[in-house]
């Protein structure tokens, strides 16, 4: 087996040491921080065979073991508060840590317990996901939904460790698996050319989830993530390079009631009109423009988008990268080399929507 890759994002007390290799679950134990030495297990029903792996690893460490509901209507105050009350009452000190074993809406709301309880304890994640894997675990940031929206109610909480297994993905749908692959591929194309490049040639392994083509391309991504949020921890212009695909995505998901379409669905029809805007208004290449779309439609199919742009354009003025200006967007002068375009006419992005698809 090839040793784990590691990877340093962020410095000093908001340092997280993230790990990607074959083999980490069962090693968990002599790599997953706690001060104490006592852990609290949050995790979710779809990743059991990963959390019971953990489980096995850190024996009779458990402090709390707790299983929440992973639905995103269930990513709330509400469910932070029941980790946070299941860690009080069994006598949580600050030196002890958590482990979230989930997808993105564990890691969200567990890091997120883990910031506010006994006002910050350390904590670890173990991504189940692709997306996770690649996104939702990179970064510090945690939270939750409210009803007036996603992410709203949130902390800056680093997790002292992350470890992706590959093997932690087992039993996850394949649409589920698709969808978080588009994140991944989405950091390729806006911080590292010769990642983009390489998953072009992989993919069908990758699809076929190989071990070695799999991490290579969840760690290349995580690192472009990593680096980024490293010198850009609080969300100035470099760290909105990741919102490339996003402007479009959103408000395709929000059109879409949250339901048509997953995420990574979402930002796949956002990032080709973002391909197509970047042929208009930046340098993109029809040769890489095409690149971007065919690696896409291997990665599909994907549910269709909401196109009317009476119905659209709410939704996309509703962003908060809306101005008298034009709405911000994250284009491409080529593979690996993204600007901010801040002023494109809602039209223009209501153009590109109608107009997408993977076809080119
Ligand atoms: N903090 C961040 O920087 C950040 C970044 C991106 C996304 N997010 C958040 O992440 C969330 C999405 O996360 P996600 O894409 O990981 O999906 P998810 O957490 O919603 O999980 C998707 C589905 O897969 C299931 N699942 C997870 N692992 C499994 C496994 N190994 N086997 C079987 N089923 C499994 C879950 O039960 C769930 O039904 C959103 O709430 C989003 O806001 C956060
Ligand atoms: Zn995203």
């Amino acid at each position: 087996v090839k040793r784990p890759r590691r990877i340093a994002a962020g410095t000093g007390r908001e340092a997280t040491e993230i790990w990607f290799g074959a083999g980490l679950l069962d090693g968990a134990a002599s790599r997953l921080i706690s001060p104490s030495g006592r852990f609290l297990l949050v995790t979710s029903r779809g990743p059991r065979a990963a959390a019971e792996r953990i489980r096995a690893a850190l024996g009779g460490h458990l402090l709390v073991d707790l299983e929440i509901d992973d639905r995103e209507q269930a990513k709330t105050l509400d469910t932070a508060a029941v980790i946070a009350d299941a860690a009080l009452s069994a006598g949580v000190r600050r030196d002890d840590a958590l482990v979230a074993v989930g997808g993105g809406v564990v890691s969200d709301v567990a890091g997120f317990s883990a910031a506010i309880v006994l006002r910050g304890i350390p904590w670890n994640v173990v991504p189940t996901t692709t997306g996770a894997m690649a996104d939702a675990a990179i970064g510090g940031k945690t939270g939750v939904d409210t009803r007036q929206g996603k992410n709203l109610i949130g902390a800056f909480h680093p997790p002292r460790v992350v470890l992706a297994d590959p093997a932690a993905l087992e039993g996850l749908p394949e649409r589920e698996f698709r969808a978080g692959l588009v994140e991944a591929v989405k950091a390729a194309w806006i911080g590292d050319a010769s990642l983009a490049r390489a998953s072009e040639k992989t993919l069908d392994a990758v699809l076929a989830r190989e071990q070695e083509p799999l991490l290579a391309l969840l760690g290349g991504a995580a690192a472009v993530k990593a680096a980024i949020v490293s010198s850009d921890p609080r969300e100035g212009d470099l760290r909105r390079l990741l919102n490339f695909g996003h402007t479009l995505g959103h408000a395709f998901e929000a059109a879409g009631g949250f339901q048509s379409l997953k995420h990574g669905e979402a930002v796949a029809w956002g990032i080709a009109a973002a391909v197509d805007l970047s042929r208009r208004r930046a340098a993109l290449s029809r040769r890489d423009g095409e690149r971007i779309l065919r690696m896409l439609d291997r990665l599909g199919p994907f549910p269709e988008p909401e196109r009317e742009p009476a119905v659209l354009e709410p939704y996309l003025l509703r962003d908060k990268k809306a101005s008298v200006r034009g709405v911000a967007g994250i284009l491409l002068d080529g593979i690996g080399r993204p600007k901010i375009d801040e002023s494109i006419p809602p039209a223009d992005w209501l153009d590109a929507a109608a107009r997408i698809s993977f076809a080119g």
